[in-house]
């Protein structure tokens, strides 16, 4: 994706020289920048004596130790503004019912045994129990494992296992897109296998899709939600919490191994959180007088299930007592306006959303848009993997009709919220660019070899970050010496994010992807070693190689490529099992695109598989092989493509 030459002016006259200023003062004293931050926006019940201590290297980086807090909201005014599934299905929650509804479930999970410190797994729709659930755990203290619900059984039961969970809460059913989600059966049968018999005590179930929960049996492991909350009075003093113990942790894939509980901290965190959303999307002047002046209608379309939905449906936008709208269905439901209509209808003035969206509904045209009016737009956010400049163009001509900023938020699941984005009106947009870091946030370009920081403004290599920010990850849950070698090994002193990255001569970032064998398929991160463990865990399967394959919509799909054992012949059914078997192990979205059985893969003469030259073959870039002479059998390249046109 080449720079486009474009640059497109930030429409208000905030200039870039101040932000310059303002970001350059905040990283010449993280501590001291973070720290007046967190005494003005957060309410501590006991001050912090220090603002930032420890180091990458030792995995050491606390904020705020000391300070004890909690969130306290504000009363009423509209907190959540709950889309269901059928265009119209609309719940309005102020902020006074949002904490009547938090207390109410706190006070039930603490009826039946859970404490402070207990990880709380959910497996829920998105419907506003979720958010309830998330912040009632929060307020007394329970540290919540949120699995997104395309997930699996098994992916459930890897999680609960990891974490010792002694809580599942859930949702008789779910809906999406029109189509039942079971979420149920799928956490029953998570719960069953052998390894969460024992970990897991109760399974909480709320009443899905308006459901009174008659038609499941309740076992003694369940306990019908809804009643129980239902009993409740709603006022549950909260926990004063450190600002160090975690808040909660979110898995997620790496290149190696299974995925790793991330944890997050109450402080940092919550101060990380709260300050990016009011910045990247400029909420800040509008929420602050609760009073009179323009609201901003915020959605993040998002699924709370990931980092953007914890960050920027839930944590970050009540924090700033803004409004946020939870969207239980999908972009194509009942059709492609179907985002449009709901800008309409709630008056929306800033959306946030994936560049996959706005790639699959600009193929439908610009009909469905403009059907509707988007004046109220103000800001359009995007967010998972670089945009395409065509995308970009799109956004901002057909739904911003030219007079909106779109921020283009980079960021990760460890990073907490925003780390590089521009900001709407001060920073210039050029299409393709996340632009400039945030306030507090020292990015760096660092050679991928030596590990050298590139001091020249015009720079290609990796991503890193130098000094640590309240809202990085502090550990992967259970296992501080992954976390050590996954983020802070790799280059010593900084922050990995194992992306690379090109910085222009405006000192610009363009992210040019991972550099480690992570795919990124509709903005969901997907390890292909665990695509990889699925596949070989079937018995006609050898050895499995899995690559990322260029795909329109989705940025990457994925191809896997299969060696079988004896006695098993490539067929269609096979290929339709080995489909399935990643399904039944990580859940329909990370379903293959492209399954190549084959009697042979590439290999080193060390026997290594060559991945870099799978990505060649997956991606019909023959030209480009680069170097074959290390390779066992030359032949096999010939074989792959054929296959690889064949399945195409
Ligand atoms: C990876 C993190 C952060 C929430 C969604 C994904 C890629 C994310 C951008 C962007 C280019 C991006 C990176 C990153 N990514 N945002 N604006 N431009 N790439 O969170 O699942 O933790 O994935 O997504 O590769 O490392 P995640």
């Amino acid at each position: 994706m080449g720079e486009l030459l474009e640059v497109y002016e930030a429409s208000t006259s905030a200039s870039l020289a101040q932000y310059k200023a303002t970001h350059a003062s905040s990283i010449s004293d993280v501590s001291g920048y973070w720290s007046e931050l967190a005494k003005s926006k957060l309410t501590w019940f006991a001050p912090f004596s220090e603002g930032l201590s420890g180091s990458f290297e030792e995995g050491s980086v606390s904020w705020f130790a000391g300070g004890r807090l909690n969130f306290v909201g504000k009363e009423n005014e509209t907190a959540i503004i709950w889309e269901g599934d059928e265009p119209g299905n609309v719940k309005h929650i102020s902020f006074h019912e949002l904490k009547n509804e938090v207390c109410k479930i706190a006070n039930a999970l603490k009826s039946a045994g859970v404490t402070k410190g207990d990880v709380v797994t959910l497996y829920m729709p998105m419907v506003p129990e979720l958010c309830y659930t998330m912040l009632a755990c929060a307020r007394i203290g329970a540290i919540h494992s949120v699995i997104f619900a395309g997930f699996s059984a098994d992916a459930i039961a890897d999680r609960i296992q990891d974490a010792k969970s002694k809580w599942v809460v859930t949702a008789s059913a779910g809906s999406r897109g029109g189509r039942n989600l079971p979420l149920k059966t799928i956490c029953d049968a998570a719960v069953k296998k052998d390894r969460c018999v024992g970990v897991v005590e109760k399974v909480f179930v709320f009443d899905g899709k308006g459901e009174t929960g008659s038609d499941w049996e309740v076992q003694d492991i369940h306990v019908k939600m809804t009643e129980l909350v239902a009993a409740q009075r709603p006022v549950c003093s909260c926990e004063w919490m450190d600002a160090e113990d975690p808040l909660f942790i979110l898995y997620t894939s790496g290149s190696t191994g299974r995925p790793k509980g991330l944890v997050h901290t109450t402080g940092g965190y919550a101060l990380f959180a709260m300050h990016t959303t009011a910045n990247s999307f400029g909420l800040s002047q509008q929420t602050a007088a609760s009073t009179d002046g323009p609201k901003d209608v915020y959605a993040c379309v998002a699924d709370a299930g990931w980092i953007t939905g914890h960050t920027y449906i839930v944590y970050g936008p009540l924090l700033n007592g803004c409004s946020t709208l939870m969207f239980e269905s999908t972009p194509m439901y009942p059709d492609c306006g179907r985002y449009w209509d709901m800008v309409q209808r709630h008056k929306i003035t800033v959306f946030y959303t994936a560049p996959t969206a706005i790639r699959s509904l600009m193929r439908f045209g610009d009909e469905a848009p403009n059907k509707y009016d988007l004046s109220s737009l103000r800001v359009l956010g995007t967010v998972g993997e670089p945009i395409n400049p065509a995308a970009w163009k799109w956004y901002f001509d057909v739904i911003g009709k030219g007079r909106c900023a779109v921020v283009d938020t980079y960021w990760q699941t460890e990073t907490g919220g925003h780390v590089i984005t521009n900001l709407p009106g001060i920073t210039p947009m050029k299409p393709g660019s996340c632009t400039l870091p945030c306030y507090g946030i020292e990015v760096v370009v660092l050679e991928s070899a030596t590990g050298k920081e590139i001091e020249t403004t015009e720079a290609e290599g990796v991503l890193a970050i130098k000094q640590p920010w309240p809202g990085m990850a502090r550990t992967c849950l259970g296992d501080h010496q992954r976390y050590l070698s996954v983020y802070m090994k790799p280059y010593p002193k900084y922050y990995f994010a194992g992306d690379g990255c090109r910085r222009d001569k405006d000192g610009y970032i363009w992210i040019t992807g991972r550099v480690d064998d992570v795919l990124n398929v509709s903005g969901h991160r997907i390890g292909t070693a665990e695509v990889e463990s699925a596949l070989v865990a079937h018995m006609a399967v050898a050895q499995a190689a899995v690559v990322g394959l260029p795909h329109e919509i989705k940025g990457q799909g994925i191809c896997c490529f299969t060696t079988l054992t004896d006695g098993h012949t490539e067929s269609d059914d096979l290929i339709k099992e080995l489909r399935q078997a990643v399904r039944t192990q990580i859940g329909p979205f990370a379903t293959p695109d492209m399954i190549i059985p084959t009697s042979a893969l590439p290999m080193t003469r060390s026997g290594k598989i060559m991945r870099r030259i799978l990505r060649k073959i997956a991606a019909g870039e023959l030209d480009s092989l680069g170097d074959t002479s290390t390779l066992l059998d030359p032949s096999v390249v010939d074989t792959l493509s054929k296959k690889v046109e064949q399945a195409r």
